[in-house]
């Protein structure tokens, strides 16, 4: 964008310019308003209210930089530093994957399993910003969430979003999917691992491609993570214990199929809003049903 400095500017005229520059892009408006906002520290509202008003230089400053990275492809919740999740605000930084619509599925689905009334034990693997766990603690107050992610960088950003959420029953542990897991056996095992294949053109050409490569490249075939996770999670379900993942549109079929082969039972893949097979899950076999 241009440099408006030296002239006046105000709300309006800097948003008008910013939605040319950023025009290819759909939410070019959307966008344009969300950093301007963010620039002057206020909401989107107050940038509608506050049309006329000049714009400070060192605020102008830092819009066009916003405008210039949004430009080259940068995402806007990387940008502004949070993303929406489940009608909640989250903390992101790009160390970590933004949490995207489809997950709510995930979450939703995973809910639907965890009763209100008594205590539950959850490991969420691969948890990223912290978004899935999060919302688990909140939602289910008698959950205990073990959640865990390879990345350092990534578990302080979960470590951030518990606390801006006053989430106190999630314990955050480093590990590579369960190693570090020891013994301990859990009711629901969740996780949205890294599916995308690595040589998936998206990766370079969409805006992904500022997210980190560790929590979206799951291998030559985008299933090494699942292989992985699959088969170390039934170690650590309960009889009855029950695992669900996100994956990609088309691996429902092969992810049924990991899950048959390592022991689950009644496997079922959800369909997201859009009737893509997304979210699939299993059952640890109870002894009783196991010699029948
Ligand atoms: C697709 S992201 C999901 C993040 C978050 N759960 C969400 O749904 O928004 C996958 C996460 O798995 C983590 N990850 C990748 N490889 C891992 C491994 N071997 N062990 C544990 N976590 C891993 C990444 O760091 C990343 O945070």
């Amino acid at each position: 964008m241009p440099s408006t400095i030296g002239t006046p500017a105000t709300v309006a005229e800097l948003i008008k310019r910013a939605d040319q520059v950023l025009r290819p892009s759909d939410s070019s408006r959307l966008d344009s308003e969300l950093l301007l906002a963010h620039a002057l520290g206020c909401d989107r509202l107050a940038v509608y209210r506050d049309g006329n008003c000049d714009v400070a230089p060192d605020q102008r400053l830092q819009f066009e930089g916003l405008v210039r990275a949004r430009a080259s492809g940068q995402p806007v919740a990387q940008l502004l530093g949070t993303a929406e999740f489940w009608s909640l605000s989250f903390h992101i930084d790009a160390n970590v994957l933004i949490p995207r619509p489809e997950t709510e599925l995930l979450v939703a689905t995973v809910l639907d399993r965890i009763p209100r009334s008594h205590p539950s034990m959850i490991a969420d693997l691969g948890t990223g910003s912290g978004a899935i766990a999060v919302v688990i603690a909140l939602e289910r107050r008698n959950a205990t969430i073990i959640a865990s992610d390879l990345s350092t960088a990534a578990l302080a950003v979960a470590r951030r979003n518990c606390d801006i959420h006053c989430v106190t029953q999630v314990y955050l542990l480093r590990a590579n999917w369960m190693d570090a897991f020891g013994e301990a056996k859990f009711d629901i095992i969740v996780s949205n691992p890294p599916y995308v294949c690595a040589g998936d053109p998206l990766l370079s050409s969409s805006a992904i491609r500022f997210e980190p490569s560790l929590a979206l490249v799951g291998g030559d075939d985008g299933l090494d993570a699942l292989r992985e996770l699959v088969a170390q999670a039934t170690v650590h379900l309960k009889p009855g214990g029950c695992l669900l993942v996100e994956h990609g549109y088309n691996q429902g079929a092969i992810v049924r199929r990991l899950f048959y082969k390592q022991g689950l039972q009644r496997v079922t893949t959800a369909p997201d809003l859009a009737g893509l097979e997304r979210v699939t899950f299993g059952e640890m076999v109870r002894a009783a049903e196991r010699f029948r």
